[in-house]
């Protein structure tokens, strides 16, 4: 995997619905891996690699859509004070908990500390978001250099410890690397294969809805996070840090189609990709949005484990980062019959 491809993706700003920064890193390394880019009226980034293996005598090649979110979770000024202290709501969704103490940055680069009302304790479940508030050390509302409307994002830089990576915005940068490091290993294939970088997934699958109705096709691949078991209390759930690419059975907003994830499944066998299945209890992904799309789409998800989902420090193993980039390769690279 390439670490500075990781780096530039999750250090970059975009929460939801401000996603052109993001969009700019990708463009820059998609050249030369795909045949044609486009941007939506949503503001999907939308590459297009052509079939370059010949189908069968009399078919046209597969239309397989991946998606990935360019997205993060962030938040939005709903007022400023007298004092220039910054109220605020979620865009997406964002434990208040997690938000204490940690530092936003805004569009235009100021940064704020978010902290807690006196009185109110942080963590006995009752923390809720106007609770809290961000000093960007103004001193009066007027010359606050924030106002009302302007969004932010949490900040953090990229961590590399051995294996292990932490990182703001994994969820869900980490998932567009993978398409990314996909698209550069793939030598052949038999499909035209419409990679997806969507907008707005963390307020409700918005860009996967519409560039999956844009494209109409056959296969539907997201690739995304997903919550971990392995960290002490966390729920029971058999999906673990460096285990390898997990292929998701379904979660609350899709249930993967069976044909699909039994040639995810052969696929990663014959391979010789470490895998997991993932039934995760809550959240959604873009699989949903295309799954749902005009007549209903085969869809299907590859997820990165990830622990501390919607956090400042979210964390996933590099080599399930590759494992799953490895799976999306091998299935792009032969022929998909559902049967
Ligand atoms: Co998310
Ligand atoms: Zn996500």
């Amino acid at each position: 995997m390439d670490i500075e491809l990781i780096r530039s993706l999750v250090e970059a700003w975009g929460p939801s619905g401000r996603e052109s920064r993001v969009r700019t890193v990708i463009e820059g390394y998609l050249s030369g891996l795909v045949d044609e880019v486009r941007v939506d009226r949503l503001g999907n980034l939308i590459a297009l690699k052509r079939a370059t293996l010949r189908p069968p005598a009399g078919a046209a090649p597969l239309r397989v859509m991946l998606s990935a979110h360019m997205d993060e979770i962030g938040l939005v000024v709903s007022h400023v004070d007298d004092k220039g202290f910054i109220r605020f709501t979620n865009v997406g969704y964002l434990p208040p908990q997690s938000l204490v103490g940690n530092r936003v940055v805004f569009e235009n680069g100021v940064v704020g500390a978010i902290q807690v009302e006196k009185g109110v304790r942080a963590w006995e479940g009752a923390l809720k978001m106007n609770n809290l508030f961000i000093d960007v050390g103004a001193s009066d509302a007027a010359s606050a250099p924030v106002k009302v409307g302007d969004m932010g994002a949490l900040a953090g830089s990229l961590v590399c410890q051995g294996d292990r990576l932490i990182a703001k915005s994994m969820d869900d940068r980490i998932g567009c690397a993978v398409i990314l490091q996909a698209l550069r290993q793939l030598k052949r294939t038999p499909h035209d294969v419409y990679a997806v970088f969507s907008v707005q997934e963390e307020v409700g699958l918005r860009g996967a809805r519409t560039s999956a109705y844009a494209i109409n096709p056959d296969i539907g691949i997201a690739i995304d996070v997903t919550l971990t078991g392995d960290f002490p209390e966390a729920a029971p759930m058999s999906v673990a840090l460096g285990k390898g690419a997990a292929i998701k059975v379904q979660d609350s907003s899709v249930i993967a189609d069976p044909r699909l994830r039994a040639l995810m499944v052969q696929r990663a066998k014959e391979a010789r990709i470490p895998y997991q299945l993932e039934v995760l209890t809550a959240g959604g992904t873009d699989t949903a949005a295309i799954q749902m799309t005009r007549e209903g789409v085969p869809a299907g998800c590859i997820s990165i484990p990830t622990r501390y989902v919607h956090s400042i420090s979210e964390m996933v193993d590099i080599n399930d980062v590759q494992a799953c980039a490895d799976l999306l390769t091998a299935i792009l690279s032969k022929p998909i019959d559902l049967g």
